[in-house]
């Protein structure tokens, strides 16, 4: 089997340049099994839940060196009740969400979740960010906005920091800070993300990034799209939602139907989910949002108080024509539900081949 070494996978003690960002401990366990580099991200978790996870991970990952990620946006309050966010949220988007309440039948969640609990806030990240110190992940990522105490304390953890990055000006940002890897992750990304394709900012962030590795995020779903990360000079590709589709992601039918049924098209850019710019699987929920009589979206974490509920509940019931999730243009690579392993080997054969092809056309 052909193998495809960077410095970073040195760095970092894996076989394979595939780093995947998955919200499941079960789908990072995978990764770290199958050779790549997983990273849990923790930025919608209970608090409350977040030790759990931690110990499990570490646990089940047994020394296999994984990372963590948070969201560390700015501009959010130093602290935050949801009670008293809601309360002063405009009585017309709380007027016109309570009519798409009615008209969806959305039913109340009978579970809490981050989104129904939780206000994005600087006490909020202090808690996580010491939660992170203080694991034994090798790598930490953010996403959004940086801390460089974070940084600085991290490095002197031995953790590498990754910061994922959407434009040079981020990415300067980023290096003055000190960040260790930027992940240059393009508008094709799903989740938040910036103006510019993946294919445009990687050589961008390459030609800025000076000696620090860059990867490639946004878009990729199959190996020779890793592989052309790779040719672009990136050190590996950072993967998000392929994993959607394995079925360690405990995906609900709803929700694994609209992805297997959705191509790159059927993914748009909404500030509905959060407030900021965010890529989603479209559903009625989002498009009712672009309405020429609904209102703009409140910017975060007003926005995330106002229709968490609905997130929770369209989830929680299955509710198949409201349900979204962020998602990429990569979404077209998920063709049917199935497992890390197989879409691991997947990525690695497709690699192979593409290089195989490469060498034929010298
Ligand atoms: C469901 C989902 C949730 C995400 N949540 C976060 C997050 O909390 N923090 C973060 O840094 N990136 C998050 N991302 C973005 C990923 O880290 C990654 O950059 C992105 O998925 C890459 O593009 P792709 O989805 O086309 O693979 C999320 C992506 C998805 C699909």
């Amino acid at each position: 089997m052909t193998q495809f070494h960077s410095e970073l996978c040195e760095r970092l003690g894996i076989r394979y340049p595939i780093f995947g960002f998955s919200h499941s401990v079960d789908v990072c366990v995978e990764i770290a099994k199958a050779g790549g580099y997983p990273v849990i991200g923790l930025a919608r978790e209970m608090p409350e839940e977040v030790p759990e996870i931690l110990r499990s991970i570490d646990a089940r990952l047994n020394g296999m060196p994984y990372g963590i990620d948070l969201m560390l946006p700015s501009n959010v309050p130093e602290a935050g009740n949801i009670n008293d966010l809601q309360q002063s949220l405009p009585g017309g988007h709380v007027d016109f969400v309570d009519g798409l309440r009615k008209r969806f039948d959305v039913k109340p969640p009978t579970k809490p979740s981050f989104f129904t609990t939780q206000v994005r806030s600087k006490a909020l990240f202090d808690e996580q960010i010491e939660q992170v110190l203080a694991s034994s992940a090798t790598g930490i990522a953010t996403a959004i906005g940086l801390s460089e105490d974070f940084i600085s304390r991290a490095k002197a953890l031995g953790k590498t920091t990754f910061s994922l990055v959407g434009s040079v000006r981020h990415a300067q940002k980023a290096l003055a800070m000190g960040v260790d890897v930027l992940v240059a992750q393009g508008y094709d990304a799903g989740g938040h993300t910036g103006p510019v394709g993946t294919m445009s900012l990687v050589p961008q962030i390459i030609a800025v990034a000076g000696s620090a590795p860059v990867l490639a995020a946004g878009g990729i779903g199959t190996g020779q799209q890793v592989l052309a990360s790779l040719a672009m000079g990136a050190q590996g590709a950072w993967l998000g939602t392929l994993w959607m589709g394995a079925k360690e992601n405990h995906t609900s039918p709803a929700l694994l139907n609209r992805l297997i049924a959705s191509r790159s098209e059927d993914t748009t850019i909404t500030y509905a989910h959060s407030g900021k710019p965010c890529r989603v699987v479209r559903s009625a929920w989002i498009d009712a949002w672009n309405e020429e009589t609904s209102p703009a979206p409140l910017p975060m974490p007003q926005q995330q108080a106002l229709i968490g509920d609905v997130f929770t509940s369209i989830h929680e019931h299955n509710q198949s024509e409201l349900i979204y999730e962020a998602a990429g243009q990569s979404i077209f690579a998920i063709r049917s539900e199935t497992t890390v392993a197989a879409q691991f080997q997947t990525l690695v054969t497709e690699m192979e081949e593409a290089m195989r092809r490469l060498r034929r056309m010298v």
